[in-house]
């Protein structure tokens, strides 16, 4: 099958990912222009030759996650305009993915209104990175790719690993516990999930590895997004105090709103390790990339693409 042109159009900060994810690939890429009109609304301009294959516009969902999601979406019209024959809407970090049930009557499936709308703007796939369940997809109505970071994690955390007597790769909670077995496995390092337990007589909570004993080992701690740092920050001193050597993270997201950066300084944290999917704004912090997983997701969902064409029914 002939392999079909690849074009990356790119907003603000997701042109660090999207610049290495056309390297990567030898595909071209055009920078948006953007910017804000007095009355607050976003305004943007793809100034540049994407040719005639399928576009992939990257764009990520913070700071600013509203306005974020709603230039997402103008691009995407954008390029239905410049006449690309396929969109592919790559946010890589898919802001409101954390609302995606009715918590309470009354309240929106976020994501789905968000991934309907990509659809509804021109978008024929969706790649992510790291969405935060992965049965949001569904809502989607297109093929979708969900980029798990943990190969570019694994290869930044090997030096660690290699120094360190034992290491564990810990998820915060049962949630994110596929996402430490994914890590741990490329490491080669066993995998846990931090469980909350409650004595029953004297009503004690504990929060230990379900079934492993940090004492003298490092662990890493998987997932993904730091919003307020509270989670991590926790998770952290509680490894750190149950004996755990170093405390390192892996966090796809790391937002890090508020006062984030301080908990992480207390909790005795060593280094964070952030995806650059979004600017992580902290010295400690030290930033994989993951252009070259997206080059490679967004090559497959072009030839899927591609394929369906191939398969449409004669006339
Ligand atoms: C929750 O389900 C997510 O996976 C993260 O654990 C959470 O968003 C972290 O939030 P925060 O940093 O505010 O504790």
């Amino acid at each position: 099958m002939a392999s079909m042109r690849l074009g990356f159009v790119c907003l603000g900060y997701s042109c660090n990912a999207a610049r290495s994810a056309s390297q990567a690939i030898g595909a071209g890429l055009v920078e948006a222009y953007w910017k804000v009109f007095p009355d607050g609304e976003s305004y943007l301009r793809i100034d540049g030759d994407l040719g005639d294959g399928v576009a992939v516009a990257v764009f990520t969902g913070f700071p600013e996650p509203s306005r974020r999601v709603v230039e997402g979406l103008l691009l995407v019209e954008a390029l239905r305009g410049l006449g690309a024959r396929g969109v592919i809407a790559a946010p890589l970090y898919l802001a409101y993915s954390r609302q995606d049930k009715r918590f309470l009557r009354g309240e929106p499936i976020s994501v789905r209104a968000v991934l309907r709308g990509l659809g509804a703007a021109g978008a024929d796939a969706l790649l992510t990175v790291d969405i935060h369940k992965e049965y949001s997809l569904e809502w989607f109505p297109g093929p979708c790719l969900n980029v798990s970071p943990a190969p570019a994690f694994a290869e930044a955390l090997r030096g660690i690993v290699e120094e360190s007597k034992r290491t564990y790769v810990l998820a915060p909670d049962r949630g994110a516990f596929p996402r430490a077995k994914r890590l741990g496995e490329l490491l080669g390092a066993p995998f846990d999930y931090l469980e909350k337990t409650r004595d029953r007589v004297t009503g004690e909570v504990t929060v230990r590895p379900k079934t492993l004993d940090a004492r003298g080992a490092t662990v890493i701690i998987v997932d993904d997004i730091v919003s307020t740092g509270g989670t991590l920050a926790k998770a952290a001193r509680l490894l750190l105090e149950q004996g755990a050597e170093k405390v390192y993270a892996a966090i796809t997201h790391c937002l890090l709103v508020g006062n984030a950066v301080e908990k992480l300084e207390e909790s005795g944290i060593e280094k964070l390790f952030c995806a650059n999917t979004v600017e992580p704004r902290w010295s400690k912090a030290r930033v994989v990339d993951i252009g070259p997983l997206v080059a490679e997701a967004a090559r497959k969902l072009a030839e899927r693409l591609y394929s369906y064409e191939q398969e449409a029914p004669r006339t």
